[in-house]
């Protein structure tokens, strides 16, 4: 490899993660941060190696990046593993790659930081300024429609991504970074610097020089992710109106540490915990805006009160003294607490007899005239059914109906695609309606909005009542009551479940793993296999090296 043995000898070895490829558009900066990531690890003394893992990207993987989140963190887990390395640094940002870099480095528990890809620049349009995500389910409403040119349609798309990085609202990516601080596992105020800041190359190198030092330290996931730290992340995720996927990688990131987490955990810190980070799609601003804020750092000390301010992180301090000197510099982005946005946290878990294992809700994301409504189910048994039908101008789809849209869960999308924001009806959208409710065993992209009800576990494609719902059943959402119900007598939803079928399992290959081992979205859609006490840990593993 062309090394003198002088350059590695008695050198902590780093292991760079990096999720990055042609095919990852928010990773794009990834090749020169890796460099300056070097950098600071050959300054520290340490002995630097780039590994690339799985590019888990967004926009590109079908039938959702979702089905591939278990497999990066399976081959994360075995590269620490199996090679050489004493500690790493973990590269990732667009939605599903942070849990996955997280759970594998988990589960091989070697000290390891990690540096997001930081969110790009806030989106332009003429003098407006464009939300990753939230302004394309803005402007594509208008334009389904009619309202809006094809020529303004593609000037949007042209202004609304304009450099590397991760969606700049406070969509999975900003909310997993954010949280990913929050757990203590970047330094602080890493998860707000926009990736082509000259902050984040700062951040790369300084990332390197802490991963040696965390090294000599021993300072491994183990002693980091506590149930405190969890409780810290919910907490940071209700404050920030966080995207509803965080609750399923949260979930799944706990099951690694063998922290024990249920999702009513996450509705127990709603209540007491207000949304007070005014950031799309929730509030006004952008990713950018709370860099400039204060950060994360900013956002905690805020609510001090709220937090286990003792918990260990990365920096080798605790969570607490790494927020002593954070300081709120922009109040109309982080608003105070008389003032907030929500009285209470961003999500809520509904339970009933359409979910009985529970659901989410984003509240700050919904109409408020929709959170306790009787409707008729309107009812879709697939994402292509939905497609076909939908628009159907003969469907005499009302406003007041509830759209129901079933197999999109972890094991019937498979992968729980993003499908839960149900397009509106385009009559309805001819007529000005923007929103209904909407039922499914599917996630949400971060960035969408809507009366939208999601992650209802089981899924039909494991045999939940939602495989026994019809169309013209009444149902019964009332978010305060924290009730989902299938207003169907139990013996009638009884005599249709014995009569469903179960879905074929695919026959091979990775799909037929993430069928024969995924678990629901209540408990983190890990593969069974993969949680802690499942197998081997990696320092039962014989020392080779
Ligand atoms: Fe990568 Fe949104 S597409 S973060």
């Amino acid at each position: 490899m062309g090394y003198t043995a002088e350059e590695a000898e008695g050198r902590p070895v780093i292991a760079i993660l990096n999720s990055w490829s042609d095919l990852s558009q928010c990773h794009t900066h990834f090749p020169q941060r890796v460099e300056e990531v070097k950098r600071g690890v050959w300054q520290a003394g340490g002995f630097p190696l780039e590994i690339p893992v799985l590019a888990v990207s967004e926009m590109f993987m079908k039938p959702t990046a979702m089905l591939y989140r278990n497999l990066l963190a399976m081959e994360v887990e075995e590269v620490l593993r199996s090679h050489p390395v004493d500690g790493a640094v973990l590269m990732g940002g667009c939605d599903k790659t942070v849990p996955g870099l997280l759970m594998g480095a988990i589960s091989a528990d070697l000290p390891a930081v990690f540096l997001p890809a930081g969110p790009m620049l806030a989106g332009r349009y003429r003098d407006e300024r464009l939300g990753s995500g939230t302004d394309v389910w803005k402007y594509w409403a208008q334009r389904q429609a009619g309202c809006l040119e094809a020529c303004v349609w593609r000037q949007l798309e042209e202004g609304i991504a304009r450099s590397a990085g991760t969606c700049m609202t406070m969509g999975t990516a900003s909310t997993l970074a954010s949280i990913t601080e929050t757990l203590g596992m970047t330094l602080p105020g890493a998860a707000t610097i926009p990736a082509v800041h000259s902050a984040h190359s700062r951040m790369a190198s300084r990332c390197g020089r802490r991963a040696v030092e965390m090294v000599w330290e021993d300072l491994r996931p183990s002693k980091i992710l506590t149930a405190g730290a969890f409780d810290n992340a919910i907490v940071a995720d209700m404050a920030i109106a966080g995207s509803t996927n965080a609750i399923v990688h949260l979930l799944a990131l706990a099951g690694r540490a063998g922290v024990s987490l249920s999702l009513d955990r996450f509705d127990q810190l709603s209540r007491s915990t207000p949304t007070f980070v005014n950031l799309r799609p929730a509030g006004e601003y952008l990713m950018e805006d709370l860099h400039d804020a204060g950060g994360i750092p900013a956002v905690l000390s805020r609510i001090r009160h709220l937090l286990n301010l003792d918990c260990q992180t990365v920096t080798g301090h605790s969570l607490g003294e790494n927020i002593a000197n954070a300081e709120v510099i922009n109040p109309k982005v982080i608003l105070p607490l008389d003032t907030p946005l929500s009285p209470t946290g961003g999500t809520f878990v509904l339970h009933g007899t359409l979910a009985p294992d529970g659901c989410v809700i984003k509240l700050t994301a919904a109409d408020p005239k929709l959170l306790k409504h009787t409707g008729r189910a309107v009812v879709f048994d697939s994402y292509p059914d939905m497609k076909a039908r939908i628009d159907d101008p003969a469907s005499g789809i009302t406003a007041e109906d509830i759209l129901v849209l079933r197999n999109a869960g972890p094991l019937g999308g498979p992968g729980m695609p993003e499908w839960g924001m149900l397009p509106i009806p385009k009559p309805l959208l001819e007529q000005g309606v923007r929103d209904m409710v909407r039922i499914s065993d599917a996630r949400m992209s971060g960035t969408s909005y809507g009366t939208c009800v999601l992650h209802v576990a089981p899924e039909s494609a494991a045999g939940g009542p939602l495989a026994a719902i019809q169309t013209g059943d009444m149902v019964a959402l009332d978010v305060e009551a924290r009730r989902l119900d299938l207003l169907v007598d139990e013996a009638e939803i009884a005599r249709r479940l014995a009569e469903w079928q179960p879905p074929a399992a695919p026959a091979r290959g990775y799909r037929r793993l993430n069928a024969e081992q995924v678990t629901q979205a209540n408990l983190g859609c890990d593969y069974r296999f993969l949680e802690r006490g499942a197998g081997p840990a990696a320092e039962e593993d014989p020392a080779i090296f």
